[in-house]
């Protein structure tokens, strides 16, 4: 049977990409940025998963105001890097993993969730940015990718308390497919950060830690934080958070297990207009 060994947290700044793209991870502004990723780098090389579930929002790139599916999973064989204005990132393809996915969307849509179905989709910052700190620069990535696109961009978005059921219902559906599979499911975005309007730049250092703390240890509580406030506390795109109850519903614990390892806690302010929060928890 396949199993989730791990969940994986990180925010997604397009210019994180840009500054590994153009290679100014060592200047003075970066290095403190990537240096909270260099556990993780080798973190990955040693605990390899055969398959990665990575939650991540859409920015307006392979979805518009045409079409704004609340959950999406993609099925295809394989993903290309979005051109999000200045041409696509120079990093690989993503190779999908079409069985499991089609198994998990089968599962997922009989425990009672709708889940948006895509066959065809072009992945951006959100999904590229955290593989690209948690794997650096490979000519290809390390294991198929199973893109979930979630909407936290266009009103209204699914709240807390659903992201963390969801979580639970992707763990049994991953858990009910017939292979031997080691699976990490990553959740993306936040931390605090607001890119528009009055209170643009806000960043909470304290709320964003305090939320990190219950993640890890009271993810119930966590969940049931309203929607409400993020907005006020972690800004207009702290929302992106929401999107790693998802991951944190999908570990052990939530389903009567034992309580994760905390492997790695990084939070650092600034990186463009966002903070950086990240954790690895490992499944006993
Ligand atoms: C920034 C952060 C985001 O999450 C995003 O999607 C776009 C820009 C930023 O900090 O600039
Ligand atoms: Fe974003």
């Amino acid at each position: 049977m396949a199993k989730i060994t791990a969940s994986v947290y990180t925010s997604h700044v397009p210019a994180i990409g840009t500054a590994i793209d153009l290679g100014k991870t060592q200047e003075p502004y970066w290095q403190p940025v990537f240096q909270g990723y260099d556990f993780s780098k080798q973190w990955m090389k040693d605990n390899q998963p055969d398959v990665i579930f990575l939650v991540y929002n859409d920015h307006a790139t392979a979805f518009s105001l045409d079409l704004i599916p609340t959950f999406a999973i993609g099925t295809a064989a394989e993903f290309q890097p979005a051109d999000e204005g200045w041409g696509p990132r120079p990093v690989p393809k993503v190779i999908g993993h079409p069985e499991l996915a089609s198994h998990i969307a089968q599962s997922v849509i009989q425990q009672d969730f709708d889940l948006t179905i895509v066959n065809k989709m072009d992945v951006d910052h959100g999904l590229t940015v955290p593989l690209s700190l948690m794997c650096g620069q490979p000519q290809a990535w390390p294991c198929p990718v199973i893109p979930f696109a979630v909407n936290v961009v266009q009103y209204p978005v699914p709240s807390g308390q659903r992201c963390f059921a969801l979580g639970q219902a992707i763990r049994k559906a991953v858990e009910s497919f017939d292979q031997d599979l080691n699976v990490q499911i990553w959740g993306t975005g936040g931390m605090s950060h607001q890119l528009q309007g009055p209170r643009a730049g806000l960043i909470n250092r304290e709320w964003d830690n305090a939320w990190l703390d219950k993640l890890i240890a009271d993810p119930k509580a966590a969940a049931a934080v309203p929607h409400i406030d993020y907005v006020r506390e972690a800004g207009s795109e702290g929302i992106e958070l929401v999107m790693w109850l998802i991951a944190r519903g999908a570990m052990a614990d939530v389903a009567g297990g034992p309580a994760p390892k905390l492997a790695h806690r990084f939070y650092h302010v600034p990186a463009s207009n966002t903070a950086v929060g990240h954790l690895i928890l490992e499944n006993q």
